[in-house]
């Protein structure tokens, strides 16, 4: 039999050995192979994958996808992403998810094509440009439109729109999260962050809770390989927010002495609901703040159409209606039509909303909007603060950091050192300045759990108001390792 087998095969038995395994492991490929590319997963995943968009530059190359990820059967929710691969080696490269606020702003308007994605609307919406800062340069980046009724994320049961709250929009993005993951199987096991700015402060650390949570279950099928959680300008805590909200306005010389005594007077914000007396007050505060860009204080102001948001705003201080005024300024988007009336406009195209698996049976009942006014509206802000989330989170390990642009009035720098403050948690590296391209480009400070990092300069859109620091920013936290602190 040996002698037969080596007549056969003639070559000493290690040889034969090798080639078995070769073999094998050819063999073990192709397998691999086609139950990759015959699973519904990679189908469906190439089904989405975006050849070219209307106007976009041909260099470099970008790997890209987009579509719809139905959340919930019964009532026909579904969820529409832009992904795009990292630019070089994007199996080694973790997955960030980016979610824009608002409530009811796109993170494919703001986000991905005004902010921090590859392909940026050109002005006029002539077509999209590279953005070299992109944070794809680090990251496998996925941005979703969320809740339903944002973008082209839609519902076929329309009392779903009154319905909007913290916890449904955490379930959603849950739900779209294993979904998503079921389309593009080879990030299931990846390293995975998520990202977000302002109202989105809410969302970025409740759906990493529910990450967590579904994590317990200790199933293949919900487990995501959650490491930790980013925010920029993030609305936190009503109360500390509130409280910076009025000091910086004094310490930036917005407004009076006066004006600054009469609020710590008559406003207590530790109280869920204004009083009239203290509406009025902070009402002058936001009346200064009309006239200049509260978002960006130092910034020259944007004389373009107002939007929806910023002109209910006006109406609201006009008729001084009390109910809409509270809530009005409550819920402030943290959105500037100047940001984005060409991201409008080019994803209203006909031949972009093709390109991009967007609004196939015309299912959006409408314009696709950059912010929809009607959600901010009727959104049911239930959650005052999500600081006991944070300590949860720490607690479970997770990294956890919080930037923000010192030139915001919205959210600003000060209320959230409170809130990074009233975690309790012991300093392990003292407040100091980092750096790039040889000036500070902001401050840092290491707690034992949470790094707050200031950027200088900047407003409530970092990556859009300073992009190089932007993306160092961005890289350090993935990366795991310290800003530059020195020269
Ligand atoms: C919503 O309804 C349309 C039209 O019936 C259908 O094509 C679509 O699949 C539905 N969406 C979901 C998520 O079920
Ligand atoms: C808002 O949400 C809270 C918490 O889920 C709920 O108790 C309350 O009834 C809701 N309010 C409205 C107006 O829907």
């Amino acid at each position: 039999m040996a002698a037969a087998a080596r007549w056969l095969l003639p070559q000493p038995p290690h040889m034969q050995q090798k080639q078995q395994q070769i073999i094998l492991a050819l063999l073990l490929l192709l397998a691999s192979q086609c139950l990759h590319c015959c699973s519904a997963g990679y189908s469906e995943q190439e089904a989405d994958r975006v050849a070219f968009l209307p106007g976009q530059t041909r260099t470099p190359r970008l790997s890209q996808f987009s579509g719809h990820v139905t959340v919930n059967k019964q009532n026909g929710r579904a969820l529409f992403y832009w992904f795009f691969e990292a630019q070089a080696q994007p199996s080694h490269k973790p997955l960030l998810l980016w979610l824009n606020g608002g409530p009811g702003c796109s993170s494919v308007g703001y986000g991905a094509a005004s902010e921090l994605g590859p392909l940026r609307v050109s002005r006029f919406a002539a077509g999209l440009e590279f953005n070299k800062f992109a944070w794809n340069n680090e990251a496998n980046l996925l941005f979703l439109e969320s809740p339903v009724g944002v973008g082209f994320s839609y519902t076929n049961t329309s009392s779903d729109l009154d319905n909007l709250n913290d916890g449904f929009v955490a379930e959603d993005a849950y739900s779209f999260l294993l979904n998503w993951l079921e389309r593009f199987p080879q990030y299931k096991d990846r390293d995975f962050y998520i990202s977000g700015e302002s109202y989105a402060g809410h969302y970025v650390p409740q759906l990493a809770d529910r990450v967590y949570e579904g994590n317990k279950d200790k199933k293949a099928s919900t487990s995501i390989n959650l490491k930790g959680i980013i925010v920029g300008n993030p609305i936190t805590d009503d109360y500390y927010d509130s409280k910076g909200l009025a000091e910086y306005a004094w310490s930036h010389a917005v407004v009076s002495d006066e004006v600054y005594e009469r609020i710590k007077k008559v406003c207590d914000f530790r109280a869920s609901k204004w009083t009239n007396d203290c509406d009025k007050a902070m009402g002058t505060i936001f009346r200064q703040y009309q006239e200049i860009d509260i978002y960006n204080i130092y910034a020259p102001k944007c004389n373009v159409a107002q939007t929806s948001v910023a002109s209910a705003v006006d109406e609201a201080l006009k008729y001084s209606n009390h109910e809409r005024f509270r809530k009005r300024i409550r819920m402030f988007s943290g959105y500037d039509a100047c940001y984005s009336s060409y991201a409008q406009q080019y994803f209203n195209k006909a031949d972009v909303q093709r390109a991009f698996h967007a609004n196939g049976n015309g299912m959006l009942p409408g314009k696709w909007q950059v912010c929809s006014d009607s959600i901010l509206r009727t959104y049911n802000f239930s959650v005052l603060s999500v600081l006991p989330i944070y300590s949860k989170l720490i607690k479970a390990g997770l990294r956890v950091w919080i930037y923000s642009g010192d030139a915001d009035g919205r959210v600003p720098v000060i209320g959230s050192r409170y809130c990074v403050e009233a975690l309790g948690l012991p300093i392990k590296t003292q407040w100091q300045p980092w750096y790039l391209n040889k000036q500070v480009a902001g401050r840092f400070v290491e707690y034992d759990g949470i790094t707050m990092v200031t950027i200088r300069g900047a407003g409530h859109l970092v990556p859009l108001n300073k992009p190089a620091e932007g993306l160092t920013l961005i890289d350090s936290f993935l990366l795991g390792k310290q800003l530059p602190t020195h020269l």
